[in-house]
């Protein structure tokens, strides 16, 4: 789909802020939709650039889970789905993305937003890279990339991602960063699966998608985004990237890493610039929610009825990662979290739940936590292993950190206990307020 077309359907259901009045790419459209989180917004005036921009559009599940017409609950099996059973999308020679080509690179003309003033400049925070590898065919990553010229940015590309895989055996690499995305291609991009399977086909089997050629490199790209930046990544040719605020909210440090030359920019005619708060929610729910099928399996695959996995805002959607299970055997708890711990090795903390607690509820965990957990039995320290690099409290460089798991399920064998909550009488308000 169309951007353009989800956000006239927001505007129709009254679920988008339009900002008409001016303002700028300059940390102002940055810090209203801070202010205005989880709430889509579109600018329709800005100081610096023709184009609109469009912002918050997927900051939860329930937001992505409404884009499909389905259940958050659901979100995990049609993802492993799409997985699974990848399709190839169809191909197009009338693409929107190339409604207009530009005659001139000149980034200075597009709404890259600066975001916040400890940046190092203005950032593309959302855009999806495509990009191939003459073995491998392509891949689909996300790469910020941190503007310095009129058609140089520097990006970033942390060591094991298939594209930095492809870096290191090409030297350099064709490029299309493609903005404007709707979640079909989002959630494809940010899956990590094996390398060699081209994201494309799990977007199309989420939803179908059209790919179109790109204009000056030998690349597919999906044809209905907004903007696309073609050119070329050359692996030692660096520049200082930073500081930047990631995942964690923290401002992470200025590293050298390699240099993205813009040769070529498409766009819609009408096009919308889609911009995406560093270490928000939208950045936090794209990185988190695609590693939830993979929890999910892991869980699922030692026997025990997994129902949902969830990994939580509050640990910066990465760190932390809630999981609902159907108990059976009194150890589920323990080998859920076990599992759990393989199926996503830069989570630090994870709790297990009944299915009788809303695991998106943050007091319904906690109160879970707080009547069903007993430290001497129910908790699980692991020996200290590699996690993320994006925990400033695990050790720099080695990654080392002390990974913990909390069963918060209840025991089989009550002995009498009551771990369910009480419930009220339900009665009909009108009948005693009126109406
Ligand atoms: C919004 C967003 C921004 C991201 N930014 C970067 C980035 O700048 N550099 C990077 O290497 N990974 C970044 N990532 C993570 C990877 O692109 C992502 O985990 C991807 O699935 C890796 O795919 P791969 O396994 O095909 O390499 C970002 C992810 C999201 C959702």
């Amino acid at each position: 789909m169309i951007l353009e077309d989800y956000i006239k359907k927001l505007r129709k259901n009254g679920k988008i802020t339009t900002v008409s009045r001016s303002i700028s790419k300059n940390l102002e459209i940055a810090g209203v939709l801070k202010t205005l989180e989880p709430e889509p917004v579109l600018f329709e005036n800005v100081k610096e650039s023709e184009f609109r921009v469009a912002g918050n559009l997927f900051c939860n599940k329930m937001q992505i889970s409404d884009y499909f017409g389905i259940t958050t609950e659901q979100i995990i099996p049609t993802l492993a789905n799409a997985i699974e059973n990848r399709s190839k999308p169809e191909q197009t020679e009338n693409a929107p993305c190339q409604e207009v080509i530009e005659e001139k690179v000149d980034l200075d003309k597009i709404p890259i937003l600066f975001h916040n003033k400890v940046d190092g400049g203005p950032y593309i925070s959302s855009s999806v890279v495509v990009a191939a590898d003459p073995e491998y065919g392509q891949n689909l990553d996300f790469h910020r990339a941190m503007q310095f010229s009129k058609d140089k940015m520097v990006t970033r590309i942390v060591r094991g991602r298939d594209f930095h895989k492809f870096l290191e055996r090409n030297g350099e690499v064709d490029v299309a960063f493609c903005i404007g995305n709707t979640p079909e291609v989002l959630v494809a991009a940010a899956t990590s699966v094996e390398t060699g399977i081209n994201e494309l086909e799990i977007a199309n089997a989420l939803s179908p998608i059209r790919v179109t050629k790109a204009k000056t490199v030998d690349l597919m790209i999906p044809a209905d985004c907004e903007f696309v930046l073609e050119g070329r990544v050359v692996l030692d040719e660096k520049h200082d990237e930073g500081p930047f605020i990631d995942l964690t909210e923290t401002v992470d440090v200025v590293r050298q890493e390699p240099i993205f030359e813009v040769k070529k920019i498409t766009h819609r005619k009408t096009a919308i610039w889609q911009g995406l708060l560093p270490g928000r929610s939208e950045h936090k729910i794209l990185m988190g929610m695609p590693r939830e099928p993979t929890v999910f399996k892991k869980i699922k695959d030692r026997g025990i009825d997994v129902r949902d996995v969830y990994l939580t805002p509050g640990g910066a959607s990465w760190l932390h990662v809630a999981v609902k299970i159907k108990k059976k055997n009194d150890d589920d708890g323990i080998q859920a979290l076990e599992a759990a711990f393989a199926g996503h090795k830069s989570a630090k903390h994870i709790w297990v739940f009944d299915d009788d607690i809303d695991i998106y509820s943050d007091e319904e965990r906690e109160w879970a936590m707080a009547t069903r957990f007993q430290a001497d039995v129910d908790l699980l320290i692991k020996d200290p292993e590699p996690g993320s690099s994006l925990d400033p409290s695990a050790e720099p460089g080695t990654k080392m950190t002390t990974k913990c798991g909390f069963d918060c399920t209840k025991v089989l064998d009550s002995k009498g206990k009551s771990f369910s909550k009480a419930k009220f009488p339900e009665v009909d308000l009108k009948k005693f307020l009126g109406d």
